[in-house]
């Protein structure tokens, strides 16, 4: 069982974090275009399958500029709701874009919370970048009450099928361009289609889970196949 980061992956880590920050200022209106405004709808699947009740305690780990953290707070206002991110400046891109939430510098792979803390940890866009994907999910096991709700929104790698030249010409074209022009940053973008391209398939991911120790472990996929709403339960 890996418990440390190894040199190149403090390095990959202090590269994500760069790349983070570099994309920050327009990293929200850039997931609204890519995706056409569906995330929206994705993060709306996944709170409620989190199933928050009021006075649940939720972690949105990896939180970014807080887009799932402000829907969690928006849609269970009674919920005390944790933003966590390792990359300042997306934090503070969304505290300057008006987020009023309770973000909080924490590593994904080391998470300052005692076990058994939270009704429901989730994240948006967040395990493909992770160094050490297995222990990320064994700390959000780990901080989880027994009965806590896990559930992640990723992109995901697509079966191979009709469409699959369309999803490569739009994933290797497509992103790549409107990062470039949108968002200044066409390399950070074309990070984005390696990263979905050379992720997990949503069966894999379900089965890490399911090592890291979570039940009633399901999947639903989205947009073609290349986004995934992954579930579990501790
Ligand atoms: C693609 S963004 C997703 C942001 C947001 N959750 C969303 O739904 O749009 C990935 C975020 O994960 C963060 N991240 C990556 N690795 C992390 C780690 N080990 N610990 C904490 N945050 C991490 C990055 O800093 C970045 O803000």
């Amino acid at each position: 069982m890996k418990t440390t980061m190894t040199g190149s992956e403090h390095e990959r880590a202090r590269e994500n974090q760069a790349m983070f920050a570099r994309i920050a200022p327009r990293y929200d209106l850039m997931n609204r275009l890519m995706t056409a405004g569906m995330d929206m709808s994705w993060r709306r699947e996944l709170i409620e399958r989190a199933a928050l009740q009021a006075g649940a305690r939720v972690l949105d780990i990896g939180t970014g500029t807080g887009d799932l953290a402000q829907q969690v707070s928006a849609r269970c206002p009674q919920c005390v709701a944790i933003a966590s991110d390792y990359t300042f400046e997306m934090m503070n891109t969304g505290r300057r874009n008006g987020r009023t939430l309770n973000f909080n510098a924490a590593d994904a792979l080391h998470l300052p919370f005692p076990s058994d803390t939270f009704d429901a940890v989730v994240s948006g866009f967040l395990l493909r970048n992770v160094t050490d994907l297995e222990r990320a999910l064994r700390e959000q096991f780990r901080i989880l009450k027994q009965s806590g709700r896990w559930v992640a929104l990723d992109t995901t790698r697509p079966e191979k099928n009709l469409l699959t030249p369309f999803i490569q010409f739009y994933l290797q074209r497509i992103i790549p361009a409107l990062g470039k022009y949108i968002a200044g940053q066409g390399d950070a973008y074309g990070y984005l289609t390696r990263s979905t391209q050379n992720f997990l398939r949503a069966e894999e991911l379900a089965n890490l889970a399911q090592r890291a120790g979570f039940r009633e472990v399901g999947f639903a996929r989205k947009n073609f196949g290349t986004i995934a709403i992954h579930w579990g339960m501790k």
